[in-house]
């Protein structure tokens, strides 16, 4: 793939992620002839990314102000003389902080423009454009403070002052997630367009929005409360015990039941076309339930559209929220007065509750409210299933049962939820059908995936090497067998190079690839070659601390800056997963990285966490598929087959707060834990398949994510049948010695190979369990550099 191509899918991705929030009197886009004052530091240098191991180095950023005038508009002088000159008093900062946004977070507006100035602009032109930037990161948290969450004092004065004078004002917001908009509410703001964090064209895909060159298409993939007090996720974040008291009402799931106006509801993003939407036939094949929708673009320009299907399920004895989404597509670029007929699916068992009580999926019965729109508060009713006796679609057994004690799950009674006029009628006039109860076939895991106790004995005195099992001449098994302790601690951990280096901490591991987040064991006794894995998921991130020229190796230059995971999930698009997924491929062929540390699929639950840009939603499904798609790009060609590169899946799970972020735990109800967290990683994992998986450095229900035997052999390999690798996040603080026997196979980036002798050789890990995960590696390797090496 030529780096132009990956380029222009930069510049491309972004701007379908970006959602334009409002656009009074169609003020963009905005045609090229005028002339724009341009403010706010972001306008100028903005965040391509959050900070951590989500970040990438960029050669050269798009800026907005380049960007709008490569495109022919002019800048208004007074604004921009002062702007660029503050800017270029700051370019070598910006460039180093380039390697660590940290440092530039709290410059709200230190471009020193009055009043007066303000003013004196507006005369020369008559549109305004404000960038507020806002950045977070890896190990820390934003605030529900001034300068955060909320708006700087700075940042609320300039726009103030700016809709004060100018005929029409444009805000953007390049930030990492959502924003309380409350103190600039009363402002004249005409456009508001929600930029995140588009990767390193982001100028360019922000014009290409302004000019009308592309149509906005992106929809939120997280709701925006009016204010952080509305969300019910704010309790215990900054303690280590986190409760998750809203259980299943997550997001919209929230908003919608307990009836809280959004400022800007899921899914929700305007266009400068208009759209009709008609519900078509649905028919139905066992548990799978088909619909068709029509869409129509009734305006006058081109534009794309996403087609969102909600389900409501009736109350039981179980609380259900108002709605959830169970499928969603988009529509291609449809012309004006074209139309595109959608056929959405979706799985009846996937829709089904998790009941605690008898440890099982359950459809109980009643009427399911199918819906369809363009947001989760623009919806249709477009059938009705009815279920006339509960119909049960997994029985299992419960594995991660919380301490009650520290949890109190809110409850819906008595509150009445959202609704729109005509709701009701629309409810009793739809088609309904009755779902016949044979077509849901039961599925029963209630067994934990079986540990060996048989220690595996090598087979006779002959060298078997991993070359060996390629040729069909040997197992895994019998190269496992012969491994000593030592070998086996070496193959079960990640291997350093400079421990020294108190800095290598994210990135800088790895001695095949320079810059590279880690590496596996190699042998050359047992023929085991280099497995580099490097971070995610920003691109294939490159990092070596240091100045630019010791860093910056050929091969770092090539490596692209992705738009944040938070813009790819609003493009609400798998074309765009996948391709992104591809260019990802690209990027690991040129830099020789097998294993990529991405994507980060972890639920949007509170919009303080520092990480959730590389994340993607709040909602399961659009996480889970935005996260599936990107790895069957990474890992998959055009006729499926394996590619012998591969992603690694995270943070699994819960990892939704940075606070502690090490030692914190999560107290989740299993049913939230099966509805919603692990919900998002099972159809990431199993729609994919996916090759590794990453755990979260929490704890979850008291219990590290790492070692916890119900999570990693009971839940991912038991009941979803996941056979990859799970590699711990690097450095954990749980025990070295528990993670085989709990199924996490790699211990990263590799400080505990003395535990682990030791261990083994006390008796305090059991080797059978660890040469079960040496397997597992090992099977890993054959599928990524033995593959590779033969394709
Ligand atoms: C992050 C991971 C990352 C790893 C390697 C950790 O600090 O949590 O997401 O993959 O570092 O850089």
């Amino acid at each position: 793939m030529k780096r132009t191509e990956k380029m222009e899918f930069v510049r491309h991705a972004a701007s379908e992620g970006m959602v334009l929030l409002k656009n009074d009197n169609n003020t963009l886009p905005l045609s090229s002839k005028n002339t724009v004052a341009l403010f706010g530091i972001a306008s100028y240098q903005c965040f391509k990314l959050g900070w951590g191991s989500g970040d990438m180095l960029a050669q050269r950023i798009i800026q907005i102000d380049e960007a709008l005038e490569a495109a022919g508009y002019k800048l208004e002088k007074t604004s921009n003389e002062i702007a660029r000159a503050w800017v270029s008093s700051h370019k070598e900062e910006y460039q180093r902080v380039n390697r660590n946004w940290a440092e530039w977070v709290f410059r709200f507006n230190e471009i020193e423009i009055t009043e007066e100035q303000v003013n004196n602009a507006s005369k020369g032109a008559e549109y305004a454009i404000i960038t507020i930037g806002r950045c977070s990161g890896e190990a820390d948290d934003l605030k529900n403070e001034e300068g955060f969450f909320k708006l700087h004092s700075d940042e609320s004065a300039l726009i103030r002052n700016v809709s004060k004078s100018f005929k029409h004002t444009i805000l953007i917001l390049n930030t990492c997630g959502p924003l309380d908009l409350t103190s600039i509410e009363d402002c004249n703001i005409d456009s508001i367009l929600y930029a995140s964090m588009g990767g390193e064209r982001f100028g360019y895909s922000v014009v290409d929005l302004i000019s009308g060159e592309t149509n906005p298409s992106g929809k939120l993939s997280t709701t925006w409360a009016r204010v952080y007090e509305d969300y019910p996720t704010t309790e215990g974040i900054t303690t280590m015990l986190v409760p998750y008291n809203e259980g299943i009402y997550v997001g919209y799931r929230y908003f919608d039941t307990f009836n809280v106006e959004p400022r800007y509801p899921f899914g929700f993003g305007l266009s400068y076309t208009t759209f009709d939407m008609k519900a078509g036939d649905f028919f139905v094949d066992g548990s799978i339930i088909n619909f068709v929708v029509n869409v129509t673009n009734t305006g006058n320009v081109a534009g794309k559209e996403v087609v969102q299907c909600y389900i409501s399920c009736p109350d039981g004895k179980m609380e259900k929220a108002y709605q959830d989404l169970c499928a969603y597509a988009k529509t291609k670029l449809l012309q004006p007065q074209q139309s595109e007929e959608i056929v959405i699916s979706f799985d009846m068992t996937e829709i089904a509750s998790y009941d605690e009580e008898n440890a099982r999926f359950v459809l109980e019965a009643g009427n399911y409210i199918v819906r369809y729109g363009n947001s989760s508060r623009n919806t249709h009713v477009a059938f009705v299933i009815k279920v006339e006796g509960e119909i049960v679609c997994v029985k299992t057994v419960n594995r991660l049962v919380p301490n009650n004690d520290a949890l109190k799950l809110i409850s819906k009674k008595g509150i009445a939820p959202y609704t729109y006029a005509g709701e009701a009628q629309e409810i009793a006039d739809a088609e309904a059908f009755v779902l016949d109860p044979n077509a849901i076939e039961l599925v029963v895991c209630d067994k934990y995936e079986d540990t060996p106790d048989e220690l595996l004995i090598p087979k006779d005195d002959k060298l078997y090497t991993l070359e060996d099992v390629w040729n069909g001449d040997a197992t895994v098994e019998d190269v496992v067998a012969q491994f000593s302790n030592e070998e086996l601690a070496m193959l079960l951990n990640g291997v350093i190079y400079d421990s020294s280096n108190a800095n290598a901490n994210v990135g800088s591991m790895a001695i095949k690839v320079r810059g590279a987040a880690g590496e596996l064991w190699t042998s050359e006794k047992y023929k085991i070659p280099t497995n580099a894995v490097a971070d995610g998921p920003g691109g294939i991130r490159l990092s070596i601390f240091g100045t630019p020229e010791e860093s910056d190796t050929d091969v770092c230059k090539e490596m692209v800056a992705y738009p944040s995971g938070t813009c790819l999930a609003n493009t609400w698009s798998f074309d765009i997963a996948l391709k992104f997924g591809m260019c990802v491929y690209d990027d690991m062929c040129i830099s020789d990285i097998e294993g990529w540390l991405a994507p980060g699929i972890n639920i949007h639950r509170n919009p303080l966490n520092g990480r959730n840009f590389e994340y993607m939603s709040e909602d399961p499904l659009l996480a889970g598929k935005t996260g599936a798609y990107i790895t069957l790009g990474v890992q998959y060609d055009e006729e499926t087959e394996p590619l012998g590169r591969y992603t690694t899946i995270k943070h699994f799970a819960c990892n939704n707060i940075e606070y502690e972020r090490g030692v914190s735990d999560s107290v989740v109800s299993e049913r939230a834990l099966r509805e919603i967290y692990l919900k998002a990683f099972k159809i990431a994992i199993m729609e994919s398949g996916a090759l590794a998986v990453m755990t979260a450095y929490n704890k979850i229900n008291g219990e590290f994510s790492s070692t916890s035997f119900d999570l990693l052999n009971g839940i991912l390999r038991g009941e979803w049948g996941f056979d990859g690798i799970v590699m711990t996040d690097w450095n954990p603080c749980s025990d070295a010695k528990k993670h085989s026997y709990a199924g996490n196979d790699l211990i990263m980036p590799g400080c505990h190979k003395t535990d682990i002798i030791q261990g083994l050789e006390d008796g305090t890990v059991n080797k059978a369990s660890a040469q079960k995960c040496a397997c597992r590696i090992l099977n890993l390797i054959l599928k990524s550099n033995y593959v590779l090496k033969n394709r």
